[in-house]
């Protein structure tokens, strides 16, 4: 035994779907932050299509869902870093890239999938 969740369980967090908002919560243009499993994730709308990334701003930890959308870049409120949220890659630096996250509608909700290790929580 390792203390891990056995595979079954690790399966099961695999597909799980974490509801974190409304789609009215997010209308087209804007961005907002949410917690999924432990993560902090910004959610942005982009002309109706939304995309979720690492909300940590690798900076210094600015909360990048509260940022500014213009277009498909988001602005860290912080101190200005910028990232597509399409690509998680920032604007001016090859080497820096946010974590993107597979988000889909249903029923009225944005729902968000996590990596299995993240979902059951960190892989030590
Ligand atoms: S913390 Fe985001 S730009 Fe500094």
């Amino acid at each position: 035994m390792t203390g891990r969740p056995e595979t079954r369980e690790r399966l099961l967090l695999m597909h799980d779907w974490i509801d974190i908002a409304a789609v009215e919560d997010c209308p087209p243009g804007t961005s907002i932050e949410r917690v999924a499993g432990d993560r902090m994730v910004a959610v942005a709308n982009v002309a109706g299509e939304f995309h979720v990334i690492d909300g940590l701003c690798p900076h210094q930890g600015g909360p990048l869902g509260t940022g500014t959308l213009c277009g498909t870049v988001l602005t860290c409120p912080w101190h200005g870093w910028q990232f597509d949220v399409t690509t998680g890659k920032h604007r001016y630096s090859a080497t820096v890239r946010q974590q993107q996250y597979e988000v889909r509608r249903e029923s009225g909700r944005l729902l968000v999938r996590l990596p299995a290790t993240e979902a059951g929580g960190r892989q030590a």
